[in-house]
């Protein structure tokens, strides 16, 4: 198949990156995960004091910041997965942590550092062959990409998903907190005013709030087929 790019858009809490993985896998493509390079600017802020204690952060010194931060998806060569290096370091596992997901929000709204994030997306776009996930791919960093999906599911849905992976990690909290954070973290993805969270008039919609991942990839494979013609294993 030939090389192209693959936009996977969605409300959060959807799969997207399972899905995203799963994608790249099958077509021997590399997945790239624009959150993490959001995630990374708000550890850089949070490490540098550029978050008040009221949570607003402080949207000129970031921006100003900016040039000092160095960005690179690298992979680990023991589990082969990609992860995210920022300044030398690997920080994959910090750019997961609660604290910097309860202030990626009003970071990934500054205009400087949405523009810097497209910059460096579309440097690694252009050698095609990718899978990126995100909240704007398709229809803001790339506006022409082959494909686009953008996922989505009930909000309760994905607050149970969200609850069991929490669970699972052994974080403590209830389903009405949760649902409220995704009914929230909804409201602040699409309500940007800079590249919110839409679906691109082209793009395929895939509401996976009753498929799991496996009837996930059955829909991808019949779409190739139709779209492409590309049988896929
Ligand atoms: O997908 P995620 O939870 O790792 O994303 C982290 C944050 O970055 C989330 O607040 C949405 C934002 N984001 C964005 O604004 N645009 C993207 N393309 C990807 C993520």
């Amino acid at each position: 198949m030939k090389h192209i790019i693959i936009a996977i858009d969605g409300h959060s809490s959807t799969g997207k990156s399972t899905f995203a993985k799963a994608i790249a896998s099958v077509l021997d493509y590399t997945y790239l995960d624009s959150g993490a390079l959001y995630r990374a600017v708000t550890l850089y802020a949070l490490q540098h004091g550029m978050i008040g204690e009221n949570g607003i952060p402080h949207a000129q010194r970031i921006a100003d910041s900016l040039p000092a931060i160095s960005l690179s998806f690298r992979k680990d060569p023991v589990s082969g997965k990609n992860r995210t290096w920022m300044n030398g370091h690997n920080v994959e596992e910090l750019i997961r942590s609660l604290e910097v997901s309860r202030h990626v929000s009003p970071v990934s709204e500054i205009s400087e550092v949405r523009d810097f994030v497209d910059v460096q997306l579309r440097k690694w776009g252009e050698k095609k062959g990718i899978v990126m996930d995100g909240r704007d791919i398709g229809s803001a960093v790339f506006p022409n990409a082959e494909l686009k999906i953008f996922m989505t599911a009930p909000a309760e849905i994905r607050a149970r998903r969200r609850l069991e992976e929490m669970t699972a990690k052994g974080e403590k909290a209830s389903y009405e907190e949760v649902l409220a954070n995704v009914l929230e973290r909804d409201r602040l993805d699409s309500g940007r005013e800079k590249h919110p969270l839409v679906k691109a008039p082209d793009a395929v919609l895939l509401d996976n709030g009753n498929m799991t991942v496996e009837q996930q990839m059955e829909w991808f494979k019949k779409l190739m087929k139709r779209k492409w013609g590309i049988t896929l294993k």
